[in-house]
C-alpha cells in the first residue's frame, strides 16, 4: 500500500506515529511523510496526484494538518480518520452538541468567550471545570470552585478561543481512558489532571460492557476509527468528557503494530466503516468552470 501521513512538528519524534511508519515500512508499504508547519507543500499537485491508498492525519488541534487532511478528502481521496470527523472532535463545544444530541452522557455544556461569563450560571452548576474548546493534553484545563474564582490570573493562558465550562463530575481523581482501533477496544486508567495529589498510576484496566457500549457508541456517533474517550466514573456512571482522534494508545499492549494493522484495514476498506450524514465526493467528478457552460 502506499500511505501519506500527515505528522506535525509536534510529534515529529513521538512514538506515535514515527514507530507506526516505521513498522509499515518494514513491512513493505511506501509511506511518504508530509510535514505541514516545515515544509513546502505544493497543494494541488500533491492532494490531486492520487497516488496514496490513504492519507492519515496526526497532528495538533488547530494545526495546518486539518486542513491538508480535508483537501485530501474534498477530492475524494480516503482518510484515517474521517476528515469530518476529525472536525467534529477537535472543538469541544461542536463535540458536546453532536454528542447530547445523540444521547450519549455528557455533562451539561456552557460556552463563553470569557471565563467571566460564566458567573451567570446558577451556584449550583459550581464546582465548574473550565477548558478551551480547542485544548488538548489537559492544558489550561481548570477546576474552578465558585464564580468568584472565575479569573485567576496565575492560570495557564486559555490562547483566544471559546472556552466551555461543565459542572465538575465527582469521580475518583482516576480517569479510564478507552482506546479504539478500528473496532477494537482498550481500557486504561491514569489520574486526572484536575487531581495531581493522586499518585501517578496508569495502567490497564478491564473494560466493562458499559463502558464499552459507550466508547463504541462515540465511535459511531463522530464518525472515528482510531480514537480514544476519557471517562470520568460519577455518583450516576460513566461520563464521556473528552473525545481525541488519533491519541496515544498508552498502555495499549503492542499499541505499534495494532495501530499500524487498522490503518491498513481501514485504507484497504476505502476509509471509515461509519457511515456519515454527508456522501463522500466522486474523484472522478468532471472538472467545471465557474461562469462557465460546462
Ligand atoms: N466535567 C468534568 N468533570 C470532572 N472531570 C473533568 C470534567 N471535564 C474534564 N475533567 C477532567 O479534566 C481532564 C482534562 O479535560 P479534557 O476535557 O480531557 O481536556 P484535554 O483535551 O485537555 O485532555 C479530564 O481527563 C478529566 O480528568
Ligand atoms: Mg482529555
Amino acid at each position: 500500500m502506499r500511505l501519506c501521513f500527515l505528522v506535525e512538528e509536534q510529534y515529529r519524534y513521538d512514538g506515535m506515529p514515527v514507530d507506526v511508519i516505521r513498522q509499515l515500512t518494514a513491512w513493505g508499504h511506501r509511506v511518504d511523510v508530509l510535514r505541514p508547519g516545515s515544509s513546502l507543500i505544493r497543494l494541488s499537485e500533491t492532494v490531486r496526484s492520487g497516488r496514496h491508498d490513504a492519507w492519515v492525519l496526526k497532528t495538533v488541534s488547530g494545526g495546518p494538518g486539518l486542513t491538508l487532511l480535508e483537501g485530501a478528502a474534498a477530492v475524494g481521496l480516503t482518510t484515517v480518520n474521517d476528515a469530518r470527523a476529525i472536525r467534529g472532535v477537535r472543538d469541544k463545544a461542536l463535540a458536546a452538541v453532536l454528542a447530547e444530541a445523540r444521547g450519549l452522557p455528557v455533562p451539561v455544556t456552557y460556552a463563553a468567550a470569557r471565563a467571566e461569563e460564566f458567573a451567570e450560571l446558577p451556584a449550583d452548576a459550581f464546582p465548574l471545570v473550565v477548558k478551551p474548546a480547542d485544548g488538548s493534553s489537559g492544558r489550561a484545563v481548570r477546576l474552578v470552585p465558585d464564580a468568584g474564582h472565575l479569573t485567576d490570573p496565575g492560570a495557564e493562558p486559555t490562547g483566544d478561543g471559546l472556552l466551555i465550562a461543565q459542572p465538575y463530575v465527582p469521580n475518583s481523581g482516576v480517569d479510564l481512558k478507552v482506546y479504539c482501533l478500528d473496532g477494537e477496544l482498550y481500557a486504561t486508567e491514569r489520574r486526572s489532571p484536575l487531581h495531581p495529589d493522586r499518585p501517578p498510576t496508569e495502567r490497564h484496566v478491564p473494560l466493562t460492557p458499559e463502558v464499552a457500549a459507550i466508547a463504541t457508541e462515540v465511535g459511531a456517533v463522530f464518525g472515528l476509527d482510531l480514537y480514544g474517550v476519557d471517562i470520568v466514573l460519577g455518583p450516576d456512571g460513566p461520563v464521556v468528557v473528552d473525545v481525541n482522534d488519533f491519541p496515544s494508545f498508552r498502555q495499549v499492549p503492542d499499541a505499534v503494530a495494532r495501530v499500524a494493522r487498522a490503518v491498513l484495514r481501514l485504507a484497504e476498506a476505502g476509509g471509515t466503516g461509519h457511515l456519515l450524514p454527508m456522501p463522500r465526493p466522486a474523484l472522478t467528478a468532471p472538472a467545471r468552470a465557474i461562469g462557465g457552460n460546462a
